[in-house]
């Protein structure tokens, strides 16, 4: 077994030399010794059972214009929708069916979904399904805004930071996004009582392994309760269209890094990785991951939340999406779990 895989193991810590090691000596042996460890730690804490979130892309209508995502507002090719109310609450009904007890609203940063409108979505699905936890990903907003949609009942907020490096995030985003906005908006939803989940694409345009160390220390400080991380896969109409995709390896790498960085995260094996690899998911958990995050939007937008090429699971009904990834689970020894899913404090 390595040493430092031991010591981070063991101590939760390395120092930044020592991870820089980890992430340039990215070899087979190396993976393998990491992802026993991150699993054993993911065991202790999680067992062999991963949850589940039921994923509803509520909108694909966006005003910003992120370099790299499919959906952003310049790409007139793609087809806007946006689920009526009617339409969300049917998905979360057919969730819940499905034994979904986390429902997470995602969309592009769509101005039609004010906060009165959002905050009235939240408390009709607290009350039908008081039992479940809300999660929403909906891009950066006013501490006020988030308050309120805290205080209608929303449980938990996705908002990846993208890049803890200035100059990167500027090549990432136009100029009205800043990193800085980014921070305090996480900042300010943890303040509120969230439960935060942050986290970056592995293998962005122009990262550097010192993007990822600074990745890494910015999570390890926030200590966010769920991390997202899923390779970058380009896009074929936005400008990064011809850039190289995140590899599976670098990504695997990466999660159970974080794993054993903070033992008790909620960190899912992402779609984006199931879409480079057809066993990305499997193994993902079996890197440490311990959540999977089934789509119950309706099959006929699917296509149209596409945030990059090739993306997985747009032909299938949420009962097939759920299925699917239980067998694909079963397979490995996992199992899927029926229960909201909080952060283990
Ligand atoms: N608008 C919200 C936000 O910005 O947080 C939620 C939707 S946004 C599309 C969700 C995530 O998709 C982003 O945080 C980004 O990391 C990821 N994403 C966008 N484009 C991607 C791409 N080309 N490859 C992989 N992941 C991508
Ligand atoms: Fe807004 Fe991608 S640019 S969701």
């Amino acid at each position: 077994m390595n040493k430092l895989v031991e010591k981070l193991a063991r101590e939760q810590y390395l120092e930044a030399k020592e991870i820089l090691w980890l992430l340039e000596n990215n070899t087979v042996e190396l993976r393998q010794d990491l992802s026993e460890k991150a699993r054993a730690v993911a065991k202790k804490t999680f067992g062999n059972g991963v949850y589940t979130r039921g994923l509803i892309e509520f909108s694909n209508y966006c005003k910003n214009d992120c370099y790299y995502c499919g959906i952003r507002q310049s790409n007139d090719q793609v087809n806007r929708y946006r689920l009526t109310e009617d339409q969300i609450f049917n998905c979360c009904q057919t969730g819940y069916a499905l034994g979904f007890r986390t429902f997470v609203l995602q969309g592009g940063e769509d101005p039609y979904f004010d906060d009165d409108r959002v905050v009235a979505i939240i408390q009709e699905i607290k009350k039908n399904y008081a039992d479940c936890a809300i999660t929403l990903s909906m891009g950066e907003k006013s501490k006020k805004s988030y308050q309120r949609l805290y205080q209608a009942g929303a449980d938990r907020y996705l908002l990846r930071h993208e890049t803890a490096n200035k100059g990167h995030y500027k090549r990432l985003h136009p100029s009205n996004l800043t990193l800085e906005n980014r921070i305090t908006c996480l900042r300010d939803l943890k303040e509120i009582g969230f439960q935060v989940g942050t986290g970056f694409m592995v293998g962005s345009p122009t990262q550097t392994i010192e993007n990822i160390l600074e990745d890494l220390e910015f999570i390890k400080e926030l200590k966010p309760q769920m991390i997202g991380i899923g390779p970058f896969i380009p896009h074929h109409n936005t400008p990064f269209k011809n850039a190289n995709p995140g590899s599976l390896e670098q990504t695997l790498q990466l999660i159970s890094i974080l794993r054993l960085m903070l033992p008790k995260a909620l960190i899912p094996a992402t779609t984006a990785l199931g879409t480079i690899n057809g066993q990305g998911r499997e193994l993902g958990i079996l890197a440490g991951a311990n959540v999977v995050m089934p789509n119950l939007s309706p099959v006929a937008v699917r296509k149209d939340y596409s945030l990059y090429d090739n993306k997985i699971c747009t032909d299938d009904e949420a009962a097939e999406c759920r299925s699917c990834l239980a067998k694909r689970m079963a397979s490995i020894g996992y199992e899927i779990l029926t229960n909201r899913g909080d952060y283990p404090e």
